[in-house]
């Protein structure tokens, strides 16, 4: 056996609400390695801000919630898989107090205590439960603790997955995922991570756009491992781009929520003047696609860098006990929200499609599951409603669980795998082409594939991506790899998917919007778009 194996029953890629649930509910029960290319908490749940949909009120109900993600979803939401999640709120928001996430509770006059339920866009009714505005950062927080406590859960931080090791790989007869290899990118050693089951929770790829609200990390780095390792990858047109970021040349990726137009903020051009109900009977709390696009056509159409979010009217401790974190932030750069308007522009968010998988969670790959904004399960369809993404982490973990504890005694473990080979690259000479194809592909995919498409935007794009993924296959094929390296291979290969997705749909729905076909072509029953390795081309079947 080579030196750097490690073996576990179960490999969990990726560190956010997803994976660190999942954890969790597998560790009383088998062996777990939670493997993350930063530190644990540093995911995209971490900056999660909103909250968590989930039928709470009285007055609200699972029909009420189901119609708006349907809605918002454009015809692509698989509505047996929405019909389930919604049920699913309640326990998962149990699960989570019995974790000890604070949750931010009102009290009434006969001196009764609830949850506090904010609104959100496309949502008809107060359903999303919260931390103030940290709930990403309350979850991550609170879930760590116990995961770093358990001690049937290993934890492996700066590492970063370089590929899944399948059968096929390895010339073995059959499909099933054998483990992973890893570079540590403290030591820049390469560790083989051998598993029974392997779960990608890695979270979504908005950095393939210039300008997004994610971290660093959001790179599809789960997408793309199972694109290479030969799995189905669905409904990749679908990025999400959030209306409201704060627009300010020195902090990049600053989220305003969401949760602000729910509790009553308007958006204004620079004379002050509202624009909204021009685009939408809801206003400032139509679906994220509509207030993107209407955005973007109001910043073209009038060439202004940003528009505004008024919220200053409301009465300043409301303000300040609603919403302290970006109370606090936005009075460090200067700006006093309880004062004046926000600027806001709209970026990157979210990862609609993904992965394939199906009610459990599982890929195309035995033995190989997908989680959260990896996946494409068919809770989103064309766009997803506002924070139905945490609901979505915990439920699909909780099935993830499941399904696995299932499977387990069944699922064998692989044989010896081989060390990582590196005989054949040495270190690289030019770490510009790492850092120069990066900017391009960001730069060319926010002004080409972005919130308003056209036919010969997307053609360019895919010319520019075909080049730049050779060079980066030439590159990767020579050098050692690194930690930008591999994600940059990831961008590329997230980017190549978008483009030939968004190609393929030739109609506007949801978030892809194209100047060539503006209508929602309903002649034909809406597709999933399913991009497949396999068999080498494209293909569409019916959703879900
Ligand atoms: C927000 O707080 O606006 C983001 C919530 C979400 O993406 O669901």
């Amino acid at each position: 056996m080579s030196s750097h194996m490690l073996d576990t029953d179960v490999l969990v890629i990726g560190s956010g609400g997803a994976g660190l649930s999942l954890a969790l509910r597998l560790a009383d029960h088998t062996r777990v390695c939670v493997v993350t290319k930063v530190a644990l908490r540093e995911t995209n749940t971490l900056y999660a801000q909103g909250g968590i949909s989930a039928v709470l009120d009285k007055k609200d109900s699972w029909e009420s919630h189901i119609r708006d993600t349907l809605d918002a979803g454009a015809g692509l939401c698989n509505p047996e898989v929405v019909r389930f999640v919604v049920s699913q709120g309640k326990d998962c928001i149990d699960w989570l107090l019995a974790h000890g996430v604070p949750f931010t509770e009102f009290h009434t006059d006969e001196g009764q205590t609830h949850l506090h339920l904010t609104r959100e866009g496309g949502h008809t009714h107060r359903r999303v439960v919260h931390a103030d505005d940290a709930t990403g950062a309350a979850l991550e927080t609170s879930l760590e603790k116990h995961v770093r406590n358990h001690h049937n859960i290993r934890i492996l931080e700066y590492h970063n997955v370089i590929d899944l090791i399948t059968e096929r790989k390895r010339g073995m007869p059959g499909q099933r995922v054998l483990g992973a290899y890893a570079l540590h990118t403290l030591d820049n050693r390469v560790k083989t991570l051998r598993a029974r089951i392997v779960v990608l929770a890695t979270g979504g790829a908005s950095k393939v756009y210039l300008y997004t609200s994610n971290p660093d990390i959001s790179t599809g780095d789960g997408i793309a491992l199972a694109w290479r390792a030969g799995a189905r990858i669905a409904n990749m047109e679908f990025m999400q781009f959030h209306p409201t970021c704060l627009y300010h040349t020195q902090v990049r990726s600053f989220l305003i929520s969401e949760a602000l137009r729910g509790e009553g903020a308007k958006l204004l051009l620079p004379d002050g003047s509202e624009f909204m109900s021009r685009f939408d009977s809801r206003a400032e709390l139509a679906p994220r696609d509509i207030v993107a696009r209407a955005i973007d056509h109001e910043m073209k159409r009038l060439g202004i860098d940003c528009v505004y979010l008024d919220i200053s009217f409301k009465p300043a401790e409301f303000i300040r006990q609603h919403f302290p974190m970006i109370y606090a932030h936005c009075l460090e750069l200067g700006m006093d929200i309880t004062r004046s308007p926000i600027p806001v522009v709209p970026a990157a968010h979210f990862t609609c499609g993904g992965v394939l998988v199906d009610i459990n969670a599982r890929t195309d790959i035995p033995g190989l599951y997908a989680i959260g904004e990896v996946a494409s399960t068919g809770l989103h369809g064309a766009n997803r409603l506002a924070s139905n993404s945490l609901l979505e982490c915990l439920v699909f973990a909780r099935l993830a669980a499941e399904d696995i504890l299932r499977e387990i005694d069944q699922a064998p473990m692989p044989p010896a795998l081989p060390d990582w080979d590196e005989s054949r690259v040495s270190d690289s000479d030019e770490e510009v082409v790492v850092s120069h194809n990066w900017d391009e592909i960001r730069r060319f995919m926010w002004d080409y594939v972005g919130i308003v498409r056209t036919s010969k935007r997307l053609e360019r794009a895919k010319h520019r991506i075909d080049m730049l993924q050779s060079e980066i296959a030439e590159y990767y094929g020579n050098f050692r790899v690194t930690g930008d390296l591999l994600e940059l291979r990831n961008l590329a290969t997230v980017a190549e998917l978008i483009i030939r997705s968004a190609l393929g749909r030739k109609e506007s729905r949801g978030l892809h919007y194209t100047r060539d076909y503006p209508r929602t072509d309903d002649s034909q029953a809406p597709k999933a778009t399913i991009l497949s390795p396999s068999v080498g081309q494209d293909s569409a079947f019916p959703p879900g």
